[in-house]
């Protein structure tokens, strides 16, 4: 339990998606949950309190799946809500407001927004819905905490509706410079809207310094004060705290798995059946904000300026599948394939291939082996509002020996600067180099790095994430 909230405090969690996956066949569905650092910091939270998560399941609504909600709310102690979309709302709200425009926007990416007023009103309806389930559940004291952009207006919701319960936002992605965000057609109600929340949590200083320019650029009645972590925006007779708060991952188990006889045994295996004398890992969701061909393109110029390096230094390259139904996502998948095949048919000789790709998903075992098994991180997004995988590589390199490349448009990067090689990750000569020098630094100086980081992020760790943001949300 956060140290921040007493034992009783009953919390309420409103994400787009729950933590939960669902495979539905004929009426029967079956659920199981999924991992991931804000399940593993929330769900103790929510089973002390007897709490409700609200989301929605990720598919049409179909019948079996309140029935499989029940289930999963017996074995976790919490209750599981889901808001019902259609494929009408899916499309607009989902499809086109949040992956349309949103996305694209606040990660500042050469996509051309499509600001088509169906979806604006798409979205305002979605989050009614989320809205008025969240003011049927829960108690009068719960604290009701919303996560992520899909969700920007339900505490307006919940307030017409006569909802007075405190409030949480926390955006998980970038928030954008305000000449960018002033692109957006309805900028100002989606401020206004912010701001009915209690408390808004950003990413970083970056992020929340852009926020509060966007607030003093488009609502000159706002103030803002105040220094530090925390600062507030007053808006007539009401104050909302807004702060940076870098979300984590849960240290010891990446470190305790990656100790485990069982991973290193896999990591083993891996490294025997890559066999150059040193992997790059990349490992991403597909998404265009990550920089994918960007790297490829790095591993291109590196190969071309460092013929010495031809089979010595190798790639592995994960994509994980994500929105493969919107056409931009499965066009990347092409480009990124195009490109391996590229680089590879340009380097391999016999028993050697630059880059090893693999499109799917990786159990967590797997994915703590890889970490343990490669020498170098590559994580060169375009823009991201924190990026985990570093942060996860770096908890899992147990012998603190591995050396991170960044991208400096990471989140991660502000904290990350103490122990990275930070790149900008459109400059493909540039990040050739850093990676070159990745492979040639001496061993003590990668223990060197990595230690620092290592601490960093052990000291900052999810469970902690959660505590400074309800440690400021409580406090007066
Ligand atoms: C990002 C967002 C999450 C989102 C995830 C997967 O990490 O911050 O809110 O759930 O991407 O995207 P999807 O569209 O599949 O939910």
């Amino acid at each position: 339990m956060p140290k921040a909230i007493g034992e009783d405090q009953g919390v309420i969690v409103v994400s787009n998606r729950l933590p939960v996956s669902l495979e539905c066949d004929g009426g029967i569905c079956h659920s199981s949950p999924v991992s991931g650092g804000l399940v593993t910091a929330l769900s103790p939270v929510l089973t002390a309190s007897k709490g409700v998560w609200i989301g929605w399941a990720g598919a049409p609504d179909v019948e079996g799946v309140d029935a499989a909600l029940r289930l999963f709310s017996e074995d976790t102690g919490y209750t599981l809500r889901q808001v019902g979309l259609t494929s009408e709302q899916i499309e607009n709200f989902y499809f086109g407001f949040t992956n349309q425009i949103i996305w694209p926007l606040f990660h500042a990416s050469n996509f051309e927004c499509n600001f088509n007023p169906e979806y604006w009103r798409a979205y305002l309806d979605v989050n009614a819905l989320f809205a008025f389930r969240t003011v049927e559940s829960g108690d009068e004291d719960d604290y009701v905490w919303v996560h992520d952009y899909h969700l920007m207006h339900v505490a307006k919701y919940m307030r017409e509706a006569g909802d007075c319960r405190r409030t949480g936002f926390f955006l998980h992605i970038p928030f954008p410079s305000v000449d960018c965000f002033k692109r957006l057609p309805w900028r100002a109600e989606l401020l206004e809207a912010l701001l009915e929340y209690d408390q808004i949590g950003l990413q970083t200083m970056h992020d929340r310094r852009n926020f509060i320019r966007a607030v003093s650029a488009l609502l000159p009645h706002v103030t803002v004060s105040g220094r530090g972590q925390v600062v507030r925006a007053k808006i007539g007779s009401r104050t909302v705290k807004i702060g940076a708060f870098p979300i984590s991952i849960d240290y010891k188990k990446f470190y305790k798995t990656a100790r485990s006889a069982s991973v290193r045994k896999s990591a083993q295996q891996v490294h025997k059946a890559l066999p150059s004398s040193q992997v790059i890992l990349g490992i991403d969701r597909l998404d265009y904000t990550k920089g994918i061909p960007h790297r490829l393109r790095a591993m291109h110029q590196l190969l071309t300026d460092h013929p010495e390096i031809q089979g010595k230094l190798s790639l592995l390259q994960v994509v994980v599948p994500s929105r493969a139904a919107i056409p931009m996502y499965a066009e990347l998948k092409k480009e990124i394939e195009r490109l391996v095949g590229q680089i590879n048919g340009e380097f391999s000789v016999p028993g050697y291939v630059p880059i090893h790709y693999q499109y799917r998903n990786l159990s967590f075992d797997e994915l703590i082996a890889y970490y343990r098994a490669c020498s170098i991180a590559l994580v060169t997004p375009l823009r991201d509002g924190m990026n985990l995988v570093a942060k996860e590589y770096c908890a899992a390199n147990v012998e603190r020996t591995g050396v991170l490349v960044l991208s400096e448009f990471a989140g991660a990067a502000a904290q990350l600067r103490n122990g990275a090689i930070l790149v900008n990750p459109f400059d493909v000569e540039g990040v050739a180099a850093a990676i070159h020098q990745a492979y040639t630094m001496e061993k003590k100086m990668r223990q060197r790095r990595m230690d620092r980081m290592r601490e960093s992020i052990r000291k900052n760790d999810i469970f902690k994430w959660v505590d400074s943001f309800f440690a400021s949300a409580f406090a007066k």
